[in-house]
């Protein structure tokens, strides 16, 4: 008999030997230093936690990176959302590294807000405590990673030593995230951290391009389906975000609420053509919106938005409330909702005239002929002498939210931060109280995609 040898085969079964080698060891090396009480020459605690902030999944991407490095490097480590941290456990952890975006003007992520605006304005004793901040954040906002530095500062002030200084992360520079890496490998005791390399983009076409607004008095808004060139549709869920790195600007690539759901065959998005202060067009809008061509490329990647999925929320009824191309991420959550069987789907959209800003009336009055959507609400802001916005809508309606709430609904907000978002959530703390939207918030039923 001849004995033929597949490396593919044999590589694949090397490759798992290995695998569950480096496993061994690594359970090994936790289980020692916790007897030992040291790794890598630094005194170990039973238990790392590393506790990100996140808004659109970055600084949770990376807490599980990090603690997959310290897991490696044999400690024992686990990473937790900051709306985890509670009192009892920030009395009880030995060791936390912080990873947090920077929102809104300088703000913590929603998932943070409890933590900074109840825990923070209290007194805690923290000497127990080491920890390190990465601070994510873009310094062309006035605030540069005010949250993080917010946070750097509340644990010095409550007595907690620094394992190593702050380190600011300037839109993801590589930089900033390999001086963490170090950081991390010094205190694992390794020298052999993997680098962390962003998920590659694909190659996209341009299938259809579509102006929803003509005539608007605003900035064209397009709808684009895009097409993998290599025809393999990548899988994503409703709430997902698109990346785009556009030829102008490659290394700062561009986020794009997904409007579509795998089902449907196709990756669709509602871009704003954004014009500069000089008239340009804005680098990605510009490229998506007039620069590229169907036989052009488009470089895009998905990106998981954890917190912005229906996950726990899918069996709930759904208030879906959004201005703008803020419509995109509604209309795949409703899509994936509808495409479920639900039909207790609200929604309450605005922009600025009905005759011309009536973005996907179409497919929204058919969905609301056929009761796959149970309420439409429209502000159409200029089509009447006192401006009317979604927030307006939900002051009419407050009994309605009222009932909805009651009856456990989710609340998902989409759209400018500007203006939308803080005037909805204003007109959600009237009419339900801050309890009990702070309640909501910490619950992951009121969830916002916004910027
Ligand atoms: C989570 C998330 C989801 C998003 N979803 C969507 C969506 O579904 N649809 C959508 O349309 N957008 C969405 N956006 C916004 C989108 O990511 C881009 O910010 C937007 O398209 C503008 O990018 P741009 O490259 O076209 O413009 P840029 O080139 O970045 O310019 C944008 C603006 O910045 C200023 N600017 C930047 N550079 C210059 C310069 N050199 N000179 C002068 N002014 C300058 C101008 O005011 C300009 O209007 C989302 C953003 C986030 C964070
Ligand atoms: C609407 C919006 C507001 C932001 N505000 C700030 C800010 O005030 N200061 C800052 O440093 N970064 C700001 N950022 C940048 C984010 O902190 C940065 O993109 C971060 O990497 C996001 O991480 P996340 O995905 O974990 O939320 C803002 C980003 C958006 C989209």
């Amino acid at each position: 008999m001849m004995l033929t040898i597949d490396p593919l085969r044999w590589g694949g079964a090397l490759a798992l030997c290995g695998s569950y080698l480096a496993m061994c060891l690594a359970i090994w090396r936790a289980r020692m230093a916790r007897s030992n009480g040291k790794a890598g020459g630094i005194a170990a605690p039973a238990d790392w936690l590393v506790v990100y902030a996140s808004q659109t999944g970055s600084a949770e991407y990376l807490a599980q990176r990090t603690a997959a490095t310290l897991t490696l490097g044999g400690l024992d480590a686990r990473a937790a959302c900051i709306s985890d941290l509670d009192p009892g456990l920030l009395g009880a952890a030995g060791r936390i590294l912080f990873i947090c975006s920077t929102y809104g003007e300088g703000d913590a992520p929603d998932t943070a807000a409890r933590f900074a605006g109840k825990i923070m304005g209290e007194s805690h004793d923290l000497s127990h405590l080491h920890y390190a901040v990465l601070a994510l954040g873009d310094s062309s906002y006035a605030n540069y990673c005010g949250f993080g530095r917010a946070l750097d500062a509340w644990l010095a002030g409550r007595g907690a030593t620094p394992l190593f200084g702050r380190i600011d992360v300037d839109r993801g520079a590589p930089a900033a995230l390999a001086e963490w890496q170090h950081q991390l490998s010094r205190l694992a005791g390794t020298s052999d951290a993997p680098d962390w390399e962003a998920p590659a983009y694909g190659d996209w076409r341009i299938a259809a391009r579509t102006r929803l607004n003509p005539g608007s008095a605003g900035a064209p808004l397009y709808r684009l389906a895009l097409a993998p060139a290599d025809g393999a549709l990548p899988v994503w869920e409703a709430g997902d975000l698109a990346q785009v790195s556009a030829p102008g600007d490659p290394d700062h690539p561009r986020e794009y609420s997904i409007a579509s759901v795998p089902a449907e065959g196709r990756l669709e998005l509602l871009v704003r053509l954004q014009q500069r202060e000089d008239g340009s067009p804005g680098a990605a809008s510009g490229w998506l919106c007039a620069g590229a061509g169907d036989a052009d490329t488009i470089r895009l990647r998905i990106r998981a938005h954890q917190r912005f999925r229906l996950d726990g929320n899918a069996g709930r009824p759904l208030i879906a409330i959004g201005n703008g191309s803020g419509l995109a991420g509604l209309r795949a959550l409703i899509k994936a909702r509808i495409d479920a069987g639900a039909r207790d789907n609200w929604l309450l959209f605005g922009e600025r005239n009905r005759a011309h800003d009536f973005l996907c009336r179409e497919e929204l009055g058919q969905w609301l002929g056929d009761g796959a959507l149970a309420r439409l609400d429209l502000a159409f802001s200029r089509d009447q002498e006192a401006p009317c916005y979604v927030q307006h809508l939900l002051r009419e309606q407050a009994g309605m939210l009222r009932a909805w709430v009651a009856d456990g609904a989710a609340i998902y907000v989409c759209g400018s931060l500007q203006g939308m978002a803080g005037g909805v959530h204003d007109a959600l703390v009237e009419l339900l109280g801050r309890q009990q939207v702070g309640d909501l918030l910490a619950d992951g039923r009121y969830r916002r995609d916004v910027y």
